[in-house]
């Protein structure tokens, strides 16, 4: 398997990449993209100025997962947006390859953190279906994962919760943010990253 760029004149990969959002998100964000001229719009918008786009290709050539970058916040911060992996290829570590290249990608053009919101608009996680404003930092501390819902896989990556947009997909519908520094803090050396 390898990561590249997507390039603009590569219609089967475009085309690949907008399919795999339409599969990828339709069971938990059914109205993420629900059909292919919005995923191509989406896949078009990542081939944009102030973006990155890398697409993971197995042996045949084939894009089995993607990843976007948007710039924010004069370059500092960039939103990973989106990320995919085709539903037969999960589970074999390319997500967490798509996420380490594009932390090396931010890390190249100066950024010092990537943050993603990963919504809940289903109960996957005890942060759906009650009222935030009660007692919001213990539930955030005390977050569980009901239904495979991906912000576990983000702290596996090295991300922590740092904040959630409550009701931002309707009442009781949350946007979970997660983020993580891509460089060392510089008086210890640590980062929230494995580098
Ligand atoms: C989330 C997603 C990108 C993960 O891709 P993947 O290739 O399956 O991830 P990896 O195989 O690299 O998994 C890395 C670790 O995270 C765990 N993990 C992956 N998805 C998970 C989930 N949904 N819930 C809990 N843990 C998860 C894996 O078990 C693995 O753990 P391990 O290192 O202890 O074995 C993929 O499931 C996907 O495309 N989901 C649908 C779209 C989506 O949720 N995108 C992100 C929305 S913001």
């Amino acid at each position: 398997m390898e990561i590249v760029s997507l390039q603009r004149e590569n219609r089967k990969h475009i085309n690949q990449a907008a399919q795999l959002l339409v599969e990828g998100f339709r069971e938990n964000w059914p109205e993420a993209w629900p059909d292919l001229p919005s995923a191509l719009r989406e896949v078009e918008e990542c081939l944009g100025a102030e973006r990155i786009c890398r697409v993971a290709l197995n042996d045949q050539g084939d894009v089995v997962g993607w990843a976007g970058a948007i710039s924010g916040y004069k370059g500092h911060v960039w939103e990973l947006h989106p990320l995919v992996v085709d539903t037969r290829y999960r589970r074999r570590g390319i997500g967490t390859k798509l996420v380490r290249d594009i932390e090396e990608q931010v890390r190249q053009r100066g950024g010092l953190t990537i943050f993603a919101g990963s919504d809940d608009e289903n109960g996957m996680t005890s942060l759906a279906h009650v009222d935030l404003y009660d007692n919001l930092l213990n539930r955030i501390r005390n977050i569980r994962n009901l239904k495979g819902h991906p912000y576990e896989f983000y702290l596996k990556m090295g991300f922590q919760i740092v904040g959630v947009l409550p009701d931002a997909n309707g009442l009781g519908k949350p946007d979970i943010l997660l983020a993580k520094r891509v460089i060392p803090w510089p008086e210890t050396g640590k980062g929230t990253a494995r580098y």
